[in-house]
């Protein structure tokens, strides 16, 4: 069990409020050869301040919570990483939940983050979610801290909310496919309650729109956002006459590539793909895979710098307008 301060304080002969000081570097007139024997007692017996107990005091706990849908999505999990990065550079802890893109789920974990003190919540919603939106308004309009939606938003809510322009992002997907001359191109998408890939099908459309191509019903296969959505898409193109695949995210399309290799169909010889997210071209060899970026970093660091701004004490706390970030997604042409 580390040592306490009250026990610091009896082995030195002083007050605890006297030990406090000095190991918070607080200005005191203790004798210098006092601090060093409240410092070398404390080093030996490896003291680390109680932040239970300080958060008694100052009603923080320097932690925040981040729930995400699925930490198995290299996308999620690269958020993670460089929220938990901003987060440490200014001393809070990340704790990081994830609802398996369950409604549920994220109802339990906002309840669980808050009985353990979170500070303050980031929140990429499940696309269940979407099916719940009038309850999720109802428990995030009560929660007792303040929060940032992340990427995946919800359109009439008024909150703070960074997230990235779908529409656009699968415009320049689908504008490009057409530029390159394909006039049948498939889009493999989320399942239709997933509000950023509805987004994304209507960038599609628009770019089809603007070529005065009616899409034919086929070619708009729903998956759902995850490896094994992507492979069974890649059945369903091979029954279509599409030349061209426009894939709402990444993790879906090394679904549909791992069916195609199957079958022994090569992109991008025999298709050509554009994908969502940008992640994977570290991963394929031999394929140059062009995708739409979504910047993880900006993202990450966007909705730290909104969370930080409401990280204000009590008697400093402003009724801020809630921040409503759009970020634009770049096409990355390989
Ligand atoms: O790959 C996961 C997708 O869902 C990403 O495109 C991101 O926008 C998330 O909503």
């Amino acid at each position: 069990m580390p040592i306490t301060l009250k026990e610091i304080a009896k082995q030195a002969g002083i007050s605890i409020s006297s030990v406090s000081l000095v190991l918070n570097n607080k200005p005191n007139r203790i004798s210098e050869q006092t601090k060093e024997l409240i410092k070398k007692i404390a080093e030996e017996n490896q003291y680390r301040p109680n932040t239970i107990a300080r958060s008694l005091v100052t009603r923080q706990t320097k932690t925040l919570g981040l729930i995400i849908p699925d930490i198995e999505n290299i996308f999620f999990s690269k958020l993670a990483k460089i929220l938990e990065i901003e987060v440490r550079k200014e001393g809070y802890t990340l704790i990081i939940v994830n609802s398996n893109d369950k409604f549920s789920e994220d109802l339990l974990l906002i309840d669980l983050l808050i009985s353990r003190g979170v500070d303050g919540l980031f929140l990429a919603i499940s696309n269940e979610s979407y099916l719940h939106e009038e309850e999720l308004v109802e428990k995030l309009t009560k929660l007792p801290i303040p929060f940032v939606m992340i990427d995946r938003i919800l359109e009439s809510f008024e909150c703070n909310k960074v997230y990235f322009d779908n529409i656009t992002g699968a415009y320049l997907a689908t504008k490009y496919l057409l530029e390159q001359g394909h006039r049948k191109i498939s889009c493999v998408c989320n399942t239709y309650i997933s509000k950023n890939s509805l987004s994304r099908i209507n960038g599609y459309k628009k770019a089809m729109d603007e070529y005065k191509i009616k899409v034919p019903k086929e070619y708009i296969i729903p998956a759902n956002y995850r490896v094994e959505g992507g492979y069974l898409a890649g059945e369903q193109i091979l029954k279509t006459d599409c030349t061209a695949i426009f894939v709402c995210n990444d993790m879906m399309t090394l679904g549909v590539i791992k069916k195609f290799y199957e079958c022994g169909i090569h992109v991008p010889d025999d298709y050509s793909i554009v994908s969502y997210d940008n992640l994977l071209s570290d991963f394929l060899f031999g394929i140059k895979l062009s995708s739409v970026d979504q910047d993880i970093n900006e993202l990450g660091i966007s909705s730290w710098k909104v969370l930080k701004d409401c990280l204000v004490s009590d008697d400093q706390k402003r009724e801020s307008i809630p921040q409503d970030i759009c970020l634009s997604p770049k096409l990355i042409i390989r």
